[in-house]
Formats: structure tokens, sequence, C-alpha cells
């Protein structure tokens, strides 16, 4: 399957480092979202290619076997070779990328990047990792090991298809798991090209596994199995409470959930206008608004409230839309036809609700999921834009008059992913930084995320943190080994 002289070469369920079909013999169709035609068929996963999967990672993970017997440091080895075959294969990765995704050529580059530095940051923790030598009371010598947790499911989305992945392999990797990684349904085709290079690293049999599928049947599947040790997901809240619930009635398996956010940036007067302008704009319009933390509720200061309105929707309407394939291109297509619809119907009710539209709101062309950038001004706390994500190109700019008043409005929403505040005064950047409700704060910039530093949600927008040191504790287990030392010589 060639599509604008990209072939497609792995379109099967990926199991002991083989590819094969599924049990049931169902496939999907995938789609290019730049023109909703398809690209190709691939193996449909469901709960009985889960169970072959999960077995194969069971059996890598089993005492004695080479995986578990491996150094540590020869671990890190094999995630560096993956990483060099990423950037071997970078143009043909970020090519397949934005096929599958629709999202802009560079953008596809620059998340290539940054997988490739998160797993060599996460290459360099496998013996980094260990416990301690604790004075328990008594004649005893007491230390921890820090385990590996077993066989680890993962559950992706398709907004950042290749990080996603490295942001779930680094961690599990470096504590020694093995695992079995649902892609989003959407966007399964580099997942599959990245097993592949796994296989070419030489990772042993079994340690990574890659079934495409859908939620409530693959996902599903992996959430509730009961020879699965952990469970680590992105998406939606609302599927994140369901794979909990999943995690609570079959084994009580360790859950972390990275979910959805609608986050506060805050630009004060006294902050350069056309700066603050740029920095709210990529924040919400990169990534087509797709973006966990996305900075989706604009906050700014009455005094600068209406030029800010106007040069917001004037960076907004520059915003070059068209083939992500093109060299000038900033903003593609959304991934598919069901965000497409979602994103609209937000805009609607933007609308409906008094908001006043500055510019876009409208299908861009008429092939695709284009949706224009979309500004709404006068928006108020209480309408369903200001409080619901919406995972699009709609930017919310909402007005306030006190950093007092704008404290509470800001965590006044049951997420708690990400912040930012523009603004010159130390006292104010420091007591936002301090009083917001949020995993990340960001002063005078925004989207700052690094493979070392530690992110994730307050509140609904999850449990536990990807990246960092902290990325790994959720892969970890604590073994406590207290042995009795005599206490003289006999
Ligand atoms: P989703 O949460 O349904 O999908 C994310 C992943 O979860 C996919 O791999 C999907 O197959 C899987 N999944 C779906 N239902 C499942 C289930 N019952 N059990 C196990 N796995 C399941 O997200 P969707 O429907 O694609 O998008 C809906 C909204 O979710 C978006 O508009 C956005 O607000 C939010 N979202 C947030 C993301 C983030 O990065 N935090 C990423 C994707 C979506
Ligand atoms: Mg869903």
């Amino acid at each position: 399957m060639v599509h604008r002289g990209i072939s497609v070469k792995y379109t099967e369920i990926f199991i002991n480092n083989k590819f094969v079909n599924s049990v049931s013999g169902k496939v999907f169709s995938v789609v290019n979202p730049s023109t909703g035609n398809k690209i190709c068929d691939v193996q449909e996963g469901d709960g009985h290619d889960i169970d072959v999967a999960v077995k194969a990672a069971k059996n890598a993970f089993k005492f004695g076997s080479l995986w578990r017997t491996m150094d540590a440091s020869s671990r890190g080895k094999l995630m560096h070779k993956l990483a060099d075959l990423i950037v071997r294969d970078k143009d043909y990765m970020a090519q397949l990328e934005t096929l599958n995704n629709g999202k802009p050529l560079s953008d596809s580059y620059g998340d290539i990047d940054a997988s490739v530095d998160c797993l060599r940051y996460y290459a360099g923790w496998t013996d980094k990792i260990h416990g301690s030598v604790i004075p328990i009371d008594g004649p005893y010598m007491s230390m921890t090991r820090k385990e590996p947790v077993g066989v680890v499911g993962q559950i992706i989305p398709w907004n950042y298809p290749i990080m996603m992945l490295a942001w779930k392999w680094g961690p599990a990797l470096a504590a020694g798991c093995t695992i079995v990684l649902k892609p989003a349904e959407s966007t399964p085709l580099t997942a599959l090209y990245m097993a592949a290079l796994t296989k070419e690293a030489g990772f042993p049999d079994g340690v990574i596994n890659v079934v495409p599928g859908f939620g409530p049947t693959a996902g599903a599947s992996l959430a509730s199995h009961m020879d699965v040790n952990k469970v680590a997901f992105t998406g939606s809240t609302a599927v994140g409470k369901s794979i909990m619930k999943c995690a609570a009635e079959s084994n009580l398996k360790r859950v972390s959930l990275e979910l959805g956010g609608k986050s506060p940036l805050v630009v004060f007067a006294d902050m350069d206008i056309d700066e603050a302008v740029d920095i709210t704009h990529n924040a919400l319009f990169g990534n087509m608004g797709q973006s966990c933390c996305a900075g989706s509720r604009t906050f700014v200061h009455e005094a600068i409230y209406d030029e800010f309105v106007k040069k917001a929707a004037a960076a907004a309407m520059a915003r070059k839309v068209g083939d992500p394939f093109a060299d000038d291109t900033q903003h593609g297509p959304l991934v598919n036809e069901a965000q497409f619809k979602r994103v609209l119907g937000y805009i609607e009710s933007g609308v409906k609700e008094g908001a006043k539209l500055q510019c876009g709101g409208k299908q861009w062309g008429d092939k695709g999921y284009f949706i224009q950038p979309t500004v709404f001004s006068d928006v108020k706390d209480d309408m369903k834009i200001a409080k619901e994500e919406i995972f699009g190109p709609v930017q919310q700019i909402l007005k306030f008059s006190s950093a007092e008043e704008l404290i509470e409005r800001a965590n006044r929403t049951n997420y708690g992913l990400a912040s930012g505040i523009l603004t010159k005064n130390i006292d104010t950047a420091l007591m936002f930084a301090q009083a917001v409700q949020a995993g990340s704060v960001w002063v005078n910039c925004y989207d700052a995320v690094c493979s070392q530093a530690p992110f994730g949600g307050f509140k609904q927008s999850g449990i536990g943190r990807d990246l960092g040191k902290e990325g790994i504790e959720n892969y970890l287990e604590t073994k406590t080994i207290t042995i009795k030392v005599p206490q003289k010589n006999s």
C-alpha cells in the first residue's frame, strides 16, 4: 500500500516478536484525516488477542528469563539502540505519522525528537534504580529492592501517537517490565512500525507486544486482565474512570492515568501584549488544539482585554491551514470524524450561549477533518466551552480584574493538569504558582514539557506522573528484605 509515496509496512498484531493476524480474523480501516479516505486495513485485536499477548509478556517476565537476568545496563543499551533506529528512520516515521494523524510534518519531526530524548533519558535510568539499607530496630539488616511491577498494559491516545508510546515505554523498560500496548484505533501505524524496530534492536521475545484494536474490546480486556499487574492510560477522563473500575473489579492492578484538562493561562497587563498573544496562541492552537495540556482558558486582564482579543483573532486568522505535508503548513486536520463533529458541536454551543465568535467556526476546505482556527471572546465561566475539554482549535478568552478573583476562577474546574501565568510581577507569579491546583505551572512560557521533569494531573486530570524520575515509580514495587545478623562472633 502506497500513499503519497509512503508505503505502510506493518498492519498486523505484534506478539512475541512476530506479526500475526487477529484471532477473530477481523480487520478495521485506518483513515487519512486530510482526505477522509482509507489508508489501509489493520488487524483488529480484541480480548482473545490481548490474552495471547499477555501470555507472551508474562512468559518474558518469568523469573530467570532472558529479560529478567539481563544486566540493567544492557537494558539501557537496548533502549539506546531503539532510539538509534528511530533516528535512522526518522524521515519515514515522520511521514507515516503525518499521513495517519494529520499533524503538520514539522510537528511529527518535533514529536519524534522528543520521543528519542525520552527513550534515551530513561535508558540512562536503567542501572540507577535502587533501594536502600535501613537501620531498623533489632539484630537485623533491612534493605529495600525496587522491582519491576511485572506485565504492564498501556493504552494510549491518538494525539501524539509516537510520543505517547515513548512516554509509556521509556519508564516501563527502564524499570524492567514487559509490555502490552494498545495504540488508539485511529492511529496504530507508527506504533506497529516501532514494534518492528524493537525486534530489530534485539529486545527478547514477548518483552514488547502491540495489539491494535478498539477501546471497549481490546482496551477494556487489558484493563481487566488478571495477569496484568499495572495499567497506564492516557486519554479522556471518562475512560480513565472506567479503567480504574476494571482494575478494581479484576486484580487491583496498579493504575496510572493521564487525563484531560481545561488549563488556565493567565495574562496580566504588565506583559508585552504581542508576546502574550503569541504564547497563548501557540498554547491553544498547537497540534490543532488536540493536546491534554492546551491552554484552553485564556484569562486576560481587563486593562488590555479588547486589544488582546483583536490581536488574538488576527493571529488565529494568520495561522496557515492546509496540507500537513506542505512546508509552510502550521495547522492540519483534526484526527477523525468523531473529533471533527465534537469540536463543531462545541463551537455551536459557544455561539448559542452568547460567546462572541471573533473568527473561524467552520470547516476549512471541503474534504477531510479541518476546522478553521477559532476564537471566542466574552466567554463566561459557566458556559460549556469554558468548562469542558474541547480538544480542538477553539480559543476561549475570558476577562478578569484582580489576582484574588482569578485564582478562585482558575481553580473552579474538575481538572488540574496544567496552568500558566504571564506577568513581570514576581509576587503575582509566585502566588499563582503556589495557589493554582495543577500538575504543571508555566511562568512566562507554556508547554515547556521535557523528559526530565514530571508531568501529570491534580484532581480529575489523573493519577501518577509521566516523565522524570517519578514516571518510573509507577512501574516499581518496593520489596523489603530483612536479614537476621548475629551480633557477636561465636
Ligand atoms: P478515549 O479516551 O476514548 O481514547 C483514548 C484511548 O482509550 C484509545 O486508545 C481508546 O481505544 C481507549 N479506550 C476507549 N474506551 C476504552 C475503554 N472502555 N477501555 C479501555 N480503553 C478504552 O478518547 P477519544 O474518544 O478518542 O476522545 C474523546 C475525548 O477525550 C477528546 O475529545 C478529549 O477531550 C479527550 N482525550 C484526551 C487525551 C489526552 O491526551 N489527555 C487524548 C485523547 C482524548
Ligand atoms: Mg472514546
